[in-house]
């Protein structure tokens, strides 16, 4: 007979060893809680634009709600190539496009389509949540690749050269980043093409934060010479154009690999949702004006929260891209899940502990700024109260 025990063997082994992502567990707390501000959850604030909404009802009221072509609507494609080419510099085709369901399933396509089982890929940390799991499902090998504070949280050199083996296959990045706001610019994207022209590696790069920039253009590292035959282009609509929940994204790359990935697709989701990717045609045709608005609101908003932070003490990188401040938190003693789940207990701030993005996150804390300015406010004199508390009982304790 099957036992509550033992029907947990049926997992297999390698999700039964994997660990919830810290982030879950941490915004099941903030569920339980009441009157908390949250700066935990990374998704704009902003709703998605007008004319997004109204272009999703009129191709609902024509009734266009029937699967599209496994690959994703011609139209929308041909819209996403126009929109690499102008806003990036990147040419592709629509042949070399795949439409999928958020960059979440690019990522996984892109991972199950390269990886034989045991071949390592390399994952520069700290990052977002799923790409280590995502590498252990597709039946591979992670390998974390530190980006450290003292280097602007770029990776280097000599640290992706020095986790390679003869297994490497190839490395997966992130910039604008999530959870440091780094940015990579084109000489610091010119290292890890070198080593990705010398050593034979693809280059998998997650660039949904590409439209969060201050100052600084983004630079796709698939412009760089002989990069755009090894080069996997993820991006989606969730963070440029508020639409995380219409779950729509897309790779863009060399077309023997966009097809692999396109098989994998059409046996497990067929097609990205058909509202969804009729409403994105109308984004990229009309909704440049309010990248604009939002990009200089978030700027606004990462001055306060950087300032706010350094002045009660917090050392804080500068974020150049993306929508987070990572404070480092190491001077309170407190290790990043303890500093989190106090604050959040004791002052009702939600920030994400930095060891869910990695080993080097640790010491750190995820702050979201995509967030109402007068929210931000509050927390940081919340986080400020906080702090002085704990300097308190710390001196106490001496
Ligand atoms: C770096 C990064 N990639 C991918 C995603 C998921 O994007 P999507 O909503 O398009 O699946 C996120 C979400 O926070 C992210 O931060």
């Amino acid at each position: 007979m099957v036992t509550n025990e033992s029907v947990g063997s049926f997992v297999a082994e390698v999700v039964q060893k994997m660990p919830p992502s810290g982030i879950r567990k941490f915004f099941d707390l903030i569920e339980k809680t009441e009157g908390v501000i949250s700066l935990g959850v990374g998704e704009p604030d902003y709703i998605t634009p007008n004319v997004v909404r109204e272009a999703c009802c009129n191709a609902l009221e024509k009734g266009r709600t029937k699967y599209t072509s496994n690959s994703g609507v011609p139209e929308l494609r041909e819209e996403i190539a126009h929109y690499l080419q102008s806003r990036f510099e990147v040419q592709y085709s629509p042949e070399q496009i795949l439409i999928t369901v958020g960059v979440s399933e690019a990522v996984d396509l892109a991972l199950r389509a390269i990886t034989n089982p045991g071949d390592e890929i390399l994952v520069g940390e700290p990052c977002y949540v799923s790409y280590a799991p995502s590498v252990s499902l597709a039946g591979g090998i992670p390998v974390l690749v530190p980006a450290r504070a003292e280097e602007n949280f770029k990776l280097k050199k000599k640290d992706i050269i020095s986790h390679i083996s003869s297994k490497t296959k190839a490395i997966m990045i992130s910039y604008p980043n999530n959870p440091t706001g780094a940015i990579m610019e084109r000489a610091d994207l010119e290292e890890i093409a070198q080593i990705a022209r010398n050593y034979d590696l693809l280059v998998i790069s997650d660039e949904v934060y590409a439209e969060l920039t201050y100052g600084r253009k983004h630079v796709s590292i698939s412009t760089l010479p002989g990069m755009k035959e090894r080069t996997l282009l993820l991006n989606g609509f969730s963070k440029a154009f508020a639409m995380t929940g219409w779950r729509l994204g897309y790779a863009a790359g060399p077309r023997e690999i966009i097809d692999a990935m396109l098989k994998i697709h059409q046996y497990t989701m067929l097609c990205a949702p058909s509202l969804s990717q009729f409403a994105a045609v109308t984004a990229l045709r009309e909704g440049m004006p309010f990248i604009d608005e939002m990009v200089n609101d978030y700027d606004k908003r990462r001055r306060i929260i950087v300032q706010g932070l350094r002045e009660m003490g917090l050392p804080c990188f500068e974020p150049q891209g993306a929508f987070y401040a990572f404070p480092c938190i190491k001077g309170t003693g407190m290790t990043s899940e303890e500093f989190c789940e106090k604050l959040l207990f004791e002052e009702k701030v939600a920030v994400v502990p930095g060891n869910a993005f990695g080993p080097s996150g640790e010491g750190y804390i995820r702050c979201c700024y995509a967030a109402a300015q007068q929210d931000i406010e509050e927390a940081l004199e919340r986080i400020r109260r906080f702090l002085n508390n704990h300097q308190e009982s710390k001196a106490a304790v001496l």
